[in-house]
């Protein structure tokens, strides 16, 4: 079996490179599709699943590298689990985050006052010779009031079940060991382990 000694992070979310990588063993060598110029796949799944696996597959099959990929968005359950996959589609389309994140506390505000909420991340690491695994975190919790300015995203309106206080007003080290990013890797880790 080939020990994995690098891997590309397949992403050009900045935010969401820097939290796969510190997942990832500190030995193994993270490489960015921007550094070897390569684009964003479309994004035409219909789950979290799909899309982190139509990443996985594009980013390796363009550079050859092992690839992990990540697909993830809040789902709001008083809107029908949206903004879900189109997480990242609300911010481009209403001009940033603090608009999406003002768009979700409005209409949570209208429709009642069920505020519960999760985050959801699929990973999969996908080798060259076409082998995947895709494993789904969740990290359950409520939309509130925007609060906090660390971390990127939807951070500032969701705070995880348990705590009381957003993403955006933990530091780094604080969220990365409880979010959805971290449930799905500590599911892959378990299968992915021998290969580092
Ligand atoms: P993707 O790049 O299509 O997977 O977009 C996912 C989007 O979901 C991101 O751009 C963020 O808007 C949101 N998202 C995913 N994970 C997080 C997180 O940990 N914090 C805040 N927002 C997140």
């Amino acid at each position: 079996m080939q020990k994995i000694d690098k891997i590309l992070v397949g992403t050009h979310n900045k935010g969401k490179f820097i939290e796969i990588s510190d997942l990832l063993p500190k030995k193994i060598e993270k490489i960015s599709p921007i550094n070897l110029d390569i684009e964003s796949p479309v994004e035409n799944g219909k789950t979290f699943e799909e899309n982190s696996e139509i990443k996985a597959n594009f980013f390796c099959e363009k550079s050859n590298l092992v690839t992990l990929s990540d697909d993830s968005g809040l789902e709001v359950d008083c809107l029908n689990g949206e903004p879900g996959i189109f997480s990242s589609r609300w911010a481009d389309e209403l001009g940033g985050f603090q608009n999406a994140m003002i768009k979700i506390l409005d209409k949570v505000k209208k429709l009642n006052k069920n505020t519960n909420a999760q985050f959801v991340s699929s990973l999969t690491i996908r080798w060259p010779d076409g082998k995947k695994i895709t494993e789904t975190g969740i990290i359950k919790g409520n939309i509130t009031d925007i609060k906090g300015t660390n971390g990127f995203g939807y951070d500032p309106i969701f705070i995880p079940k348990g705590y009381s206080k957003t993403f955006a007003e933990m530091n780094y080290l604080e969220k990365l060991k409880i979010d959805h990013r971290q449930v799905a890797y500590q599911k892959l880790f378990k299968k992915i382990k021998v290969y580092f």
